[in-house]
């Protein structure tokens, strides 16, 4: 699963705002999977924690990569730097590299030597070189802090901690914070930029099923992407250039073709970006009630101009599907989470457990009100949590606002730091970068009905006397009476007045750009206004800030009262985009309507689920082709192509390209997703019900070797026959 990345973008020039577990639940700490280390034997692993992860030799940890920054993972697989992950995590860049002429989104592209692989700028990979404990420089930082300066506080001792880490050895740093602020690591990484393409089947074999089958089990998808690292000829990390050379891993998973039966251990190593299991029932219902039908709502205006635009032509396809395929992801999770929170009753669930803890906690003067305080902090934040849930998803949706806020923060931070050469040259790369992702999948029509659509459903949806200012009065002035003609005639005048939305003005501008002239500007004096610091600061006061503040107060609190009830016993802390490890079985399930659903799918039903022509379930000749002939090379099991299984593993968005790994260390698979049954594993993880889907590593080869022919990438990997 791959994580949100919406947001990702806008946080690079300026700050906006500041479970108790048996095996297969839980993302475990690689630094301290020794604990699990006798519950991981029992059910099937044979090798040691420190295969897992250790910091003097290589051990299994240092053949994961974080993608981009944790949006999703990877995994090295030869000892040329060779990295497999999923093909909705190479998205991007497969379409980026494709066009009308040369389309290898739709058919697909194996490079046959070094020279062939396609560089990707903006990509990068992060490995880990080892965490540390910083609990307690932290927590005496903030000893007697205030709640409100913690979050200050907390940055400054980190940037120390990191500083004295990485003092000259070019390295990165993060200090995270786990259990809401009960613990924090330091995770030290070394970042690889020169990160190429290598290969991709065609997108009716990754992507087959399309939304339709998404989030779904079974699934028929060779969700599998390839790239490869590239670094100097020193093996250190270097910008592009042909100079470049593939780099040698400290370590690189060996394959498996033995395949997978029920019960079979298997285990997930990779970076899932956020769960929020210590959720009290009131966030259930919050999220129920007043934000997931926001975002799912707004989702749909933009899913549905860009697919009025994406059927015009393959070219206009080609350039919005990455995004497209982005928010329909996660506009289908949100869907899926608010149906089965209810459905599982996930909400009387934690009711049930908090009335445990109130009994429990009712002589312990510090945690005896948690739940009452809890209740009433909801209580009070209920009538703006809709319109907190519309900044994101709907004032900052629209594609220029995003791009209009980096460009005019980059623009004045270059101007602050005209005297540091290294700082300039950072930022002017980081500003070309958002422009050209900006402009890759910019589309006039498309762009400015979603700005109107949504500012009029603002206007209808979000309470009068919650509206700003400068919102009413665009209506005023533009279309009084009739806002969705309102906001039509101003997307108008924005268009037509500013420099920096309409892709050719914005290239003119940043010739030779200078940050004064951005001051009349009037993107950007709007885009200014919907800056979600700004924004709340105005329409909200301190509401929303105040309301952070206290439940990040009351998170910690509640943690720190779950440390103590469980003392003795195992616990995982919620996912933070930090290495983890999930273990558990290839299990299959049987779901509430007593529908049972086996481990594994294969090539036959692959082709009961073809449509010619469809745009999710075509198929290419190759593959058909293949099938016919029972061309299945070394891949068969059974007399067909085993294609997807699942595990009872625990993962989130952000997992997805994680290698999927047997009790002997080997690579059996590659996870890419959850199912519906369970989507409301990331705020309550159901046993009976969460699976995570994974593509069978037969599969991948199978589509690389006998349909792809990319005999030079199989001649790479070391692949065990049984
Ligand atoms: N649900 C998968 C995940 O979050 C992504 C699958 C991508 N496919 C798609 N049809 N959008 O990782």
């Amino acid at each position: 699963m791959n994580k949100i990345k919406t947001l990702a973008l806008l946080l690079l020039f300026t700050c906006f705002f500041t479970t108790l577990a048996m095996a297969d639940e839980g993302m475990w700490i690689p630094m301290l999977i020794g604990k699990n280390y006798d519950q991981m034997k029992k059910q099937g692993f044979k090798l040691t924690p420190e295969d897992l992860y250790n910091i003097n030799k290589a051990s299994i940890k240092d053949a994961i990569v974080s993608l981009g920054g944790g949006f999703c993972t990877g995994e090295v697989v030869s000892n040329h730097g060779l990295v497999f992950t999923n093909h909705h995590c190479g998205y991007e860049a497969i379409s980026a590299n494709s066009t009308p002429q040369n389309d290898i989104l739709d058919s697909g592209f194996y490079a046959k030597s070094y020279a062939d692989e396609k560089p990707v700028p903006g990509l990068y990979v992060q490995f880990l070189v080892r965490i540390d404990d910083v609990t307690q420089r932290v927590t005496d930082a903030l000893n007697g802090v205030s709640d409100a300066d913690r979050g200050m506080k907390l940055q400054a001792i980190s940037k120390d901690i990191v500083a004295d880490a990485t003092k000259g050895n070019g390295y990165d740093g993060v200090v995270n914070t786990f259990f809401s602020g009960n613990q924090y690591f330091l995770f030290i990484y070394q970042k690889f930029t020169d990160i190429r393409l290598v290969g991709a089947p065609p997108q009716s074999v990754g992507k087959f099923g399309g939304d339709t089958d998404n989030w779904e089990w079974p699934r028929h998808t060779g969700d599998f992407s390839i790239f490869r690292i590239y670094g100097n000829k020193d093996g250190q990390p270097a910008d592009y250039s042909a100079d470049n050379v593939p780099y040698t891993p400290k370590k690189f998973l060996p394959i498996s073709l033995k395949g997978v039966k029920n019960g079979d251990f298997a285990m997930i190593y990779g970076y899932p970006g956020r769960t929020d299991r210590f959720l009290t029932s009131y966030g259930v219902k919050m999220a129920t009630e007043e934000t997931s039908p926001v975002i799912v709502k707004l989702r749909d205006i933009r899913l549905k101009a860009w697919k009025e635009e994406m059927n015009k032509s393959v070219d206009i396809r080609l350039k919005l599907s990455s995004k497209y395929a982005e928010i329909a992801n996660y506009w289908k999770y949100f869907i899926g989470q608010t149906e089965q929170l209810k459905a599982l009753n996930i909400y009387e669930q934690k009711q049930r457990e908090e009335a445990d803890f109130t009994k429990w906690a009712a002589d312990k003067p510090a945690y005896a009100n948690l739940m009452d305080d809890y209740k009433k902090l909801y209580a009070g934040y209920a009538p703006y949590a809709a319109h907190r849930t519309f900044i994101n998803e709907g004032l900052l949706a629209p594609g220029f606002v995003i791009n209009v806020l980096n460009t005019y923060y980059g623009l004045r931070a270059l101007s602050n730091q005209k005297d540091n050469a290294a700082a300039v040259a950072d930022i002017t790369k980081q500003i070309k970068q958002i422009n050209e992702s900006y402009i890759g999948a910019y589309n006039e029509i498309a762009d400015k009905k979603i700005f109107a659509q949504l500012m009029a459903t603002y206007y209808t949806d979000i309470p009068q006397d919650q509206h700003a200012d400068f919102i009413e009065t665009i209506v005023k002035k533009y279309g009084p009476g009739n806002p969705a003609e309102a906001f039509k005639q101003f997307a108008d005048y924005l268009w037509a007045n500013s420099k920096l939305i309409d892709p050719e003005k914005l290239k003119a501008f940043m010739q030779n750009p200078s940050f004064d002239d951005l001051a009349n500007d009037p993107a950007v004096i709007y885009s200014v206004s919907v800056n979600p610091r700004i924004y709340a600061k105005n329409v909200f006061g301190s509401k929303i800030s105040d309301f952070e503040t206290q439940k990040a107060h009351l998170d910690r609190l509640y943690e720190q009262a779950l440390l103590e009830k469980n003392a003795g016993t195992l616990m995982y802390p919620d996912a933070n985009s930090t290495m983890r490890i999930s273990y558990g079985n290839v299990q299959d399930y049987t779901s509430k309507e007593n529908k049972h659903f086996p481990i594994k799918t294969d090539l036959d039903g692959v082709m009961a689920k073809y449509k010619a022509g469809d745009s999710e379930f075509d198929l290419p000749p190759s593959l058909i082709n293949a099938y016919k002939h029972k061309n299945f090379g070394q891949y068969a099991e059974n007399g067909t192509v085993p294609v997807d299984f699942i595990t009872n593993d625990d993962i989130t968005g952000g997992n997805s390209g994680s290698p999927v790994i047997n009790g002997d260390g080997e690579l059996i698979g590659l996870a890419f997703d959850g199912n519906w049954e369970a989507m409301s594993g990331d705020i309550a993880f159901d046993k009976k019900y969460k699976r995570t889907i994974c593509v069978d590593i037969r599969y991948v080869l199978w589509c690389m070797d006998i349909l792809g022919h990319a005999n030079n990438l199989i001649g790479e990997l070391d692949v065990h026959k049984n």
